[in-house]
């Protein structure tokens, strides 16, 4: 085409696509580039506003390292991460929500009832719950891989003062299908906003925060992985998470509890004196197919 307009470019870009193009690739790129030219027509984008949008990316680019994933974190901040999990999620099973960063793979087990606060200070929170299916059936052998940051705020991976696995588990439920452990009650904490997606935050009148949570990914054989958190229902960053995480069936009450209730079968059954809080969450799980 010689004649390229800017009413016709979009119509354009779909004829350089060749007859051979696998149909998926040519949906997501026609609509992406039709998208992003109305973007440009809507708002008139001048040069120079272009050339920001560049130097944001190139900016993530350059800060982009094994650690710290600031492509990944543009798409939590703008909400796209957190769509794209609603769009998946099944009706019937608790909701997904972000698995951020700073997961680390290959935790250690921590058994039922097992203590991951150890010498760290802060309440103590005991979590206890069922993995179960639609049918409210236990899941035998389900896995739990349970991970948060420590009281400062920080994750293991961000912090030097933490070994490789602080504040990680991986706990394998039993016939009943139940979980429990202790841990520190978790705090809010800022994304990363010392690179480019902070910019955008402070262009946009933002704040870094996200309301405190524990994060959970549950596997069982026959049954699709689930990626979660949960929060307290009286954080105060509950209606302003900055990656769009919460969702109602996440938020759950941490319930104070005196010490003469902590229950037999913990690691820490008969050493707790203080009162500690405690939270029931029950996960739900979808059928593979
Ligand atoms: C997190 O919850 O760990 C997280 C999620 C998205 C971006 C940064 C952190
Ligand atoms: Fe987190």
């Amino acid at each position: 085409m010689r004649n390229v307009t800017k009413d016709n470019i979009t119509d354009v870009f779909m004829g350089y696509l060749s007859d051979e193009t696998d149909p998926r690739t040519r949906e997501i790129m026609g609509s992406l580039v039709k998208h992003l030219h109305n973007f440009a027509r809507e708002t008139n984008l001048t040069h120079d506003e272009w050339r920001r949008g560049i130097a944001f990316l190139e900016g993530c680019a350059a800060v982009e390292t094994e650690d710290r994933h600031e492509f990944v974190l543009a798409s939590d901040v703008l909400g796209l991460s957190s769509l794209v999990d609603m769009l998946h999620s099944s009706e019937g099973a608790t909701s997904s929500s972000v698995l951020g960063p700073f997961h680390v793979s290959g935790a250690p087990p921590l058994a039922y009832g097992g203590d991951m606060k150890r010498h760290y200070g802060g309440p103590m929170l005991l979590a206890e719950g069922v993995i179960k299916d639609t049918e409210g059936k236990p899941i035998p052998g389900a896995q739990l891989d349970i991970w948060q940051t420590a009281p400062n705020g920080l994750y293991a991976s961000q912090d030097d003062e933490q070994d490789t696995f602080s504040f990680h588990g991986l706990m394998t439920v039993g016939e009943d299908g139940r979980y429990a452990f202790t841990t520190v009650k978790p705090v809010e904490y800022t994304v990363p906003s010392d690179g480019p997606v902070g910019d955008i935050l402070r262009a946009c009148g933002r704040h870094p925060w996200r309301p405190s949570h524990l994060h959970y990914i549950v596997t069982a054989p026959g049954f699709k992985s689930l990626v979660t958190e949960i929060f307290p229902d009286d954080d105060p960053y509950l209606d302003q998470d900055t990656v769009f995480g919460v969702r109602d069936d996440l938020v759950m009450r941490y319930v104070e509890a005196p010490a003469s209730e902590f229950p037999d079968g913990m690691a820490l059954s008969g050493k707790v004196t203080e009162p500690f809080l405690r939270v029931a969450f029950d996960v739900t799980l979808m059928r593979d197919s």
